[in-house]
């Protein structure tokens, strides 16, 4: 059942190029270059009115909704706010009549996920679920639903319904520009063409480990990592930190890189790990410049640059290239490293990679 993998983490994880494309499906009209969502009850006159968006989600899926709203927000020019569904049940929401609440949930059966819908519902407000789950509870309950089509994720660590929840949003987001006409056509077909080229790009993240493995396998005796990046970058880190802590029990932290002089710094002393997400463009001498700061109080450091950036070699200790994309998608690559990171760091101090410790798969009480 685990298909010759020693656990179903790096099985489900191995998955993702498949599970993308699963994702991506008859979504994408390949000849005129544009995404279809035929599953949408509402009309495109009805889409194109909502000009507040709330994500709300937990964990690993809150953070694939802060890719989300980067991207929405980028491309449709729509504010969104990203909500912790156990904050935001207990809030007194904005809710205006152009207002469109989205959860994402890979079991639609989280407690809080679900008690957020369940309150939103009592309003009038549109709630549209992305989900891994047909029949879940969210399926049924919110208004609209784009299913992810990732496969069932055994492994309690969220990895190819992440990736798939942060694709679904790609294709929602270039649905509403289309929709909105706040891209253009040749824009839309930009992207939806860098998005076909995904799947083979993660398959050579996957197949090219030994750089990660190799750091992964360092951190062993190691009591505290901190993951810095900005803007795209400082969602995935995110992301990349909650995996570590959550199946290799090291202490992490991600921080948004121009935070860290507030406070953060005074942590960084010699030897400490660093992870270095480096990929955005317009932010990237500023990110340079606080690598050096974290070099100059000794800290190890691992970058990640797009393929041809070997200049961040000079900077950094260590570098991983990740196949060269739009900025905008590049976290759906940034993340196959650092998922198979806290895979390996897992396995290098003798842990049950598939059940850690405190954690359950689908959390169905508050
Ligand atoms: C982390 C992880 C959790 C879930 C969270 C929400 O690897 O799996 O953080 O993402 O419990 O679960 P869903 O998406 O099922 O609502």
């Amino acid at each position: 059942e685990k298909g010759g993998y020693d656990s179903f983490m790096l099985k489900e994880i191995h998955e993702q190029p498949q599970a993308v494309r699963e994702t991506m499906g008859a979504r994408i009209d390949l000849e005129q270059k544009r995404v279809i969502l035929p599953e949408l009850k509402m009309s495109d006159a009805e889409l194109a009115k909502y000009d507040r968006i709330y994500i709300v989600a937990c964990g690993t899926s809150m953070h694939a909704g802060l890719v989300g709203k980067d991207v929405i927000e980028k491309w449709t020019r729509v504010p969104v706010e990203v909500a912790v569904a156990s904050e935001f049940r207990y809030r007194d929401p904005i809710y205006t009549d152009n207002t469109l609440m989205i959860v994402i949930s890979q079991s639609g059966e989280t407690a809080d996920t679900l008690a957020a819908l369940r309150e939103a519902k009592k309003t009038n407000v549109k709630v549209m679920a992305i989900t891994n789950v047909v029949g879940s509870s969210v399926a049924r309950e919110a208004d609209e639903v784009l299913f992810t089509w990732a496969g069932p994720e055994v492994a309690v660590a969220s990895t190819k319904a992440y990736t798939s929840q942060v694709v679904t949003l790609y294709l929602f987001s270039l649905y509403l520009a289309q929709v909105k006409g706040t891209l253009k056509a040749a824009e839309v077909a930009e992207v939806v063409d860098h998005l076909q080229d995904i799947p083979a790009k993660i398959t050579s993240l996957l197949e090219d480990a030994e750089q990660v493995r190799h750091f992964a396998e360092s951190t062993k005796g190691v009591n505290s990592l901190f993951f810095i990046g900005r803007s795209l970058d400082y969602a995935v880190s995110l992301e990349g930190s909650l995996k570590l802590k959550e199946i290799s029990y090291i202490h992490s932290e991600a921080y948004p890189a121009g935070e860290l002089k507030h406070g953060t710094l005074a942590l960084i002393e010699d030897n400490v790990p660093v992870v270095a997400l480096a990929t955005q463009p317009d932010i990237y001498e500023k990110m340079v410049s606080n690598i050096v700061e974290v070099k100059a109080r000794g800290a190890r450091v691992l970058g990640f640059a797009m393929e041809g950036n070997t200049d961040l070699a000079k900077s950094v200790d260590e570098v991983i290239y990740l196949p060269t994309t739009l900025p905008m998608l590049a976290p759906i690559l940034t993340v196959i490293p650092l998922q198979l990171l806290s895979y390996f760091a897992s396995v290098a101090r003798g842990l049950d990679v598939d059940k850690p410790r405190n954690l359950a798969k689908s959390v169905t009480v508050e």
